[in-house]
């Protein structure tokens, strides 16, 4: 098939017809062609859309990720359904989650209002709440009033008490804010609704950043943020980029709110690992660890634990910075930011390592490593959070 296309001769009529054909290569070949030669009449279109929905409803795994990345092509509504379709059954992978938000761009509104109303999004569960909060955060990235407004009100419910879904979609909306702190805030001409509300169900930060978003007659975000986030300019990217980050790759196992999840993982909130020295921190996200573990005073071991601490090595200096800055300065947690200079200086020390610690071990290379600091011993954290 690329050699047809390398000899300009193949046409996107042959390329509709390889979407039956029973291999999925075949299958996922064809719709990656057809990016380069799409189709050209209105009636072939409408085959199109028609063969990637079908598709959509029953193809596996492979070729439902090569229809949400190729859903650019289909007409906008049926790209829509056929990405909700693929969320539907796929959206626990955070690969899927990724490619259905990249090929919505724009449309992740609309989305979010088919699925504010679908049966199955009415409890969500955490795979869900997770794509939930990644629109809210592309709506607040795109920043249109009149989307940002119609949301607020969506949320508000005239009132009515809030829930989950709710609580997702604000939160996403308060992260998003800590990228453009105060910098063009849209204008009202007064106070939404919503935002009057006691009972908004984010923290005391959540809230100022929420608001943060917006100005209007009697509220200026400049004047408001200070002090509302202990957190500088630069700091408060790195958490929004690292909220992002965590729910991809940490969330599955220590829970969207970092308290941890019963098999899976410990908690994030007011561990003595999280809020203790950087160096370590940064040596248990790169290499991983093995347990048992204490954390909070609690052992976790097999087979209460199921799974070990993955390595991340794999993520750059800023991400892996992003992430710490972030789970230490969530859910109450507070300790200084880290830099992606120190996890690169970590990671300098540590190259090579291809398994991961135990916590024994960990200890050891940190006291050998760096015999002249104290670490600083984690404070314990009661006023907790939320
Ligand atoms: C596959 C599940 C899994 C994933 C994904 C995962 N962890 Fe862990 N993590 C664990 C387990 C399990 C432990 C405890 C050590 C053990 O038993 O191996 C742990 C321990 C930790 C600890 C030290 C103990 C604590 O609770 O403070 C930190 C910090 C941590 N993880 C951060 C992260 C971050 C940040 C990410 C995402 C980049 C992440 N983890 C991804 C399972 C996971």
């Amino acid at each position: 098939m690329w050699t047809l296309e390398g000899l300009g001769q193949l046409k996107p009529a042959l390329l509709l017809e390889l979407l039956d054909d029973p291999q999925d290569f075949i299958k996922t070949t064809a719709l990656r062609l057809l990016e380069i030669n799409p189709t050209q009449h209105a009636q072939m279109q409408q085959v199109l859309d028609q063969k990637v929905l079908a598709l959509s409803k029953t193809a596996n795994i492979k070729v439902a990720l090569q229809c949400a990345l190729s859903a650019h092509l289909l007409s906008s509504e049926v790209n829509l359904t056929v990405n909700q379709e693929i969320i539907d059954r796929f959206g626990t992978l955070a690969l899927i989650r990724d490619a259905v938000m990249s090929s919505i761009e724009n449309q992740e509104f609309i989305l979010l209002k088919k699925l504010w109303v679908a049966p199955l999004w009415q409890s969500p569960e955490q795979a869900q709440e997770i794509f939930l909060e990644m629109l809210a955060s592309a709506i607040a990235r795109k920043k249109d009033p009149t989307e940002l407004l119609t949301l607020l009100e969506l949320m508000h419910h005239q009132g009515k008490t809030f829930g989950k879904k709710e609580q997702v979609v604000l939160n996403g909306l308060a992260v998003a804010a800590l990228n453009f702190k105060g910098s063009n805030p849209i204008a009202l001409s007064a106070q939404p609704e919503l935002l009057k509300r006691p009972d908004l169900p984010l923290d005391q930060n959540g809230v100022a950043n929420l608001k943060n978003l917006f100005t209007w007659p009697g509220f200026n975000p400049e004047i408001s943020r200070v002090s509302k986030h202990a957190l500088d300019e630069k700091a408060s990217k790195q958490f929004a980029t690292g909220r992002q980050k965590y729910l991809t790759n940490c969330a599955g196992c220590h829970g969207t709110d970092g308290r941890g999840m019963d098999r899976f993982g410990p908690p994030m909130v007011g561990s003595e690992w999280v809020l203790g020295d950087e160096k370590k921190l940064s040596l248990v996200l790169l290499h991983g660890l093995e347990g048992p573990i204490v954390v909070l005073g609690k052992k976790y071991d097999a087979p209460d634990i199921l799974p070990m601490m993955p390595a991340h090595s794999i993520m750059d200096d800023a991400d892996i910075a992003a992430i710490l800055t972030y789970i230490r300065n969530e859910w109450g947690n507070q300790a200084n930011p880290v830099t992606a200079g120190t996890v690169g200086s970590t990671r300098h020390t540590s190259q090579g390592r291809v398994i991961p610690w135990t916590v024994k071990d960990l200890d050891k290379y940190v006291k050998a490593k760096w015999p002249s600091e104290k670490l600083p011993k984690a404070k314990s954290n009661d006023g907790l959070c939320c």
